[in-house]
């Protein structure tokens, strides 16, 4: 499995095979609205991809890549120095960050903000300032194979930076849209949808179900991931198939500290759809 250069807090790495077998054998395209660190894309390895995000900063980062690698990824590595791994010099460059326009800057800042910042998350204030703390890693490891792998895959990729309802509007025979959105809480307490600065709320998750049955009534094969709650199985009650996992989830900063979430795969396919030969359970 390769590995991308952003850390994420949710990254989709270990799901991939799962995912993979949803994809049909005739699959031209892989459309990926919420692509985050890119995980599922560049291990699906398809060999056209559509990724897109609601985050400026992550488009950002792979724009910067997709048209000036080489010096994008001597100006990343420029800011992985002993001397910036300390809480001193990242919030320094964390202000840097937030008041620069330069999107190329912000790019590369955001690339060491990312590895030297806590959990790989990604967190904004009211204001749009990203507000992560420091994470204290030994010496924090330059994403060098990272870069260099997430380039080969970027030469069969369109990027955008978008919503997803265009971005799943386009989509029709022949794709497979992978949508992996901030997840509708698993309590009423535990909300976290703090990836895009305007959260996301049930009535997106509505639309993107909406988003997924019109995709799907255009041929293509469109596959959710949320949380397996009474809420979600309600809300996707009209899929083609809902597929139950038990997955592990980091519960804190301490890697031994894991607990076993429940989630879904939810597929949308077309009436014809005769392909998804996988065990897969008919709504649970
Ligand atoms: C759970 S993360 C995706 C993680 C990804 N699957 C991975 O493996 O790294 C959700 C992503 O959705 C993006 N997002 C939030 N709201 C969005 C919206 N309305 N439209 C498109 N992307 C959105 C966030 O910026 C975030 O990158």
């Amino acid at each position: 499995m390769l590995r991308p250069i952003l850390k994420w807090a949710g990254a989709k790495t270990k799901l991939v095979p799962q995912i993979r077998a949803l994809v049909p054998a005739d699959t031209r395209r892989l459309v990926e609205p919420f692509v985050g660190s890119g995980a599922v894309a560049l291990n699906l390895a398809l060999k056209e991809n559509l990724i897109a995000d609601a985050n400026p900063d992550v488009i950002a980062v792979y724009d910067a890549l997709a048209h000036d690698p080489i010096r994008f990824v001597r100006d990343c590595q420029a800011l992985f120095i002993p001397g910036h791994n300390s809480r001193g010099a990242f919030e320094h460059l964390r202000k840097e960050f937030n008041l620069s326009h330069d999107r190329y800057r912000r790019a590369c800042l955001f690339v060491y903000l990312n590895r030297h910042g806590y959990n790989g998350l990604c967190r904004y204030n009211q204001k749009g300032g990203f507000n992560v703390p420091f994470g204290r890693y030994t010496t924090p490891r330059f994403p060098g194979c990272e870069f260099a792998a997430f380039r080969q895959f970027l030469r069969h990729a369109e990027i955008r930076c978008a919503d997803f309802r265009p971005i799943i509007a386009g989509a029709g025979r022949g794709d497979f849209v992978y949508c992996d959105p901030p997840y509708s809480p698993l309590s009423k307490t535990a909300n976290f949808t703090g990836y895009a600065r305007a959260g996301f709320s049930h009535r997106d998750q509505i639309d993107l179900v909406d988003a997924c049955c019109a995709a799907a009534a255009r041929g293509a094969v469109a596959v959710i991931s949320n949380h397996d709650t009474p809420v979600t199985r309600q809300l996707y009650s009209a899929a083609t198939n809902l597929i139950p996992l038990q997955v592990s989830r980091l519960i804190s900063c301490d890697v031994a500290n894991r607990t076993k979430v429940s989630e879904l795969l939810v597929v949308y396919a077309p009436e014809s759809e005769g392909q998804l030969n996988h065990a897969t359970t008919r709504k649970g």
